[in-house]
């Protein structure tokens, strides 16, 4: 890749100490520019451009797009970069990769899953995320990636912000000692309890995980996201019992589901029902395109469904849907490169999402609606008092930046530059035109 991570600790101290200034920002949709004065690390004002002094050292941003920072959602950080190791997942299925990450688990060290944890970290980084949430398998006896990843959590707190969620990849009423498991991994400091409920042995003992889960969410004051009916059966429908929980229990906004794309096999009857359920509790969801693509309608012949989670329909709902990646280059899915902006492209063409007002929409399911999924608050977002957390980005408009997959220019956290990278044009040769310099996917 071809940017450059600033990671001089004294370079960073020293930068939020002073106060800067970012002059010469668009904002999306607001025509004039401004001026984005900060100082510790925080947002002290937005101005018109030029109208104010500028404090301290000032970055000219040219005019670039301002905006938040990616938010991932979903991602699964310990296995990721684990692709054919010991093998490859030859029939492709989620299932045949639940058994070689088993086999790869077997083998887990520390230092293994530290070294490529924090190898996507940086990639996102470079993508422009600064807040990811990561699950991290708990079903294994020694919680190894569990602790790796906790540690790796407050190492690189100055730059992101990282969710460790406890998941249960093979079950928790299903698997050995799964419950004290799940309490265990509380205990050594995860953010967020999961769940696989379509997973477990039978109905009862998927129900029967997610009253365990809530009833530990709501004594320990944790967030709720559950692996959600990741299955094309049409039967399974623990959605409706996650919103139910969280209906009842007053978690709502402090619950998610994931996945969920059995509702890609839902009839009518029933998807009317679900999103009146869904939309009433709260909670959120998260749609994985690039992976559930890949993974989805594996047993069927054609028709060939998709298996996604009902995006357009329980947005209309009213109900926060949010993209995520999920994995990159493990056992499920051999592609990724951390980058929410090829997410938010596919899941355009996976959802339909092809309407203007539409792509907007999908440009927050990578920054304002994943935050909400995260429960950012106040930490996230363009405004006075808030980090100074933002992206500076070659572009028009949002669209513009789904359209041609630019990524950032700067990436700033905290008010400091943390990822660099160059835009540059392609050198074109044109009968009848002299060699010019040109960006020429951009209109
Ligand atoms: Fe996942």
């Amino acid at each position: 890749m071809n940017e450059r991570i600033h990671r001089d600790p004294l370079e960073r101290s020293d930068m939020q100490g002073n106060s800067r200034t970012v002059t010469d920002c668009r904002l999306p949709g607001r025509p004039e520019r401004v001026d984005i004065a900060i100082e510790a690390g925080v947002i002290t004002s937005i101005t018109p451009a030029g109208s104010t002094p500028p404090s301290g050292p000032v970055l000219d941003a040219a005019g670039a797009l301002v905006t938040p920072p990616y938010v991932e959602p979903h991602i699964h950080l310990d296995t990721a970069l684990t692709a054919g190791q010991p093998r490859w997942n030859v029939s492709g299925t989620l299932w045949e990769g639940i058994e070689r990450w088993s086999e790869r688990k077997a083998v887990l060290t520390r230092e293994d899953v530290l070294a490529r944890a924090e190898e996507v970290l940086r990639w996102q980084v470079a993508n422009g995320v600064l807040h990811v949430r990561s699950h991290c398998d708990v079903t294994d006896p020694e919680l190894t990636a569990l602790h790796a990843l906790v540690e790796l959590r407050e190492r690189v707190r100055d730059v992101l912000d990282l969710q460790v969620v406890a998941f249960p990849q093979e079950g928790i009423v299903s698997f050995p000692d799964g419950e004290r498991l799940m309490a265990r991994a509380v205990d050594a400091g995860a953010d967020v309890l999961g769940a696989i409920p379509h997973f477990e042995d039978t109905r009862e003992d998927g129900v029967r995980s997610l009253q365990i889960v809530f009833e530990l969410a709501e004594r320990h004051g944790l967030l709720v996201d559950v692996h959600c009916d990741e299955i094309d059966d049409e039967q399974s429908r623990f959605v409706e019992v996650v919103a139910t929980l969280a209906h009842r229990t007053g978690l709502g906004r402090r619950v998610t589901a994931s996945h969920t794309t059995a509702m890609g096999s839902y009839n009518g009857a029933y998807s009317r029902k679900l999103r009146r359920i869904v939309a009433r509790s709260g909670i959120h969801l998260v749609c994985n395109p690039m992976v559930n693509l890949t993974l989805q309608g594996r047993f069927d012949d054609y028709p060939k469904r998709r298996g996604l989670t009902q995006v357009k329909e329980m947005l209309a709902a009213g109900v926060n849907v949010a993209f995520g990646h999920d994995d990159v280059m493990d056992p499920w899915f051999p592609l990724g490169t951390a980058n929410p902006i090829q997410v938010a492209h596919a899941g355009i063409l996976a959802a339909q999402l092809s309407g203007q007002d539409e792509m907007d929409e999908v440009f927050a399911m990578v920054t304002e609606r994943a935050a909400r999924v995260l429960d950012l608050g106040e930490r996230y977002g363009l405004a006075v008092g808030r980090p100074a957390d933002f992206l500076l980005l070659p572009a028009d408009s949002p669209f513009d930046v789904l359209r041609r997959q630019v990524r950032p220019t700067r990436v700033i956290s905290r008010g400091r530059v943390v990822a660099e990278t160059p835009a540059t044009p392609t050198r074109l040769t044109w009968p009848g035109r002299a060699p010019e310099d040109v960006d020429f996917v951009r209109r």
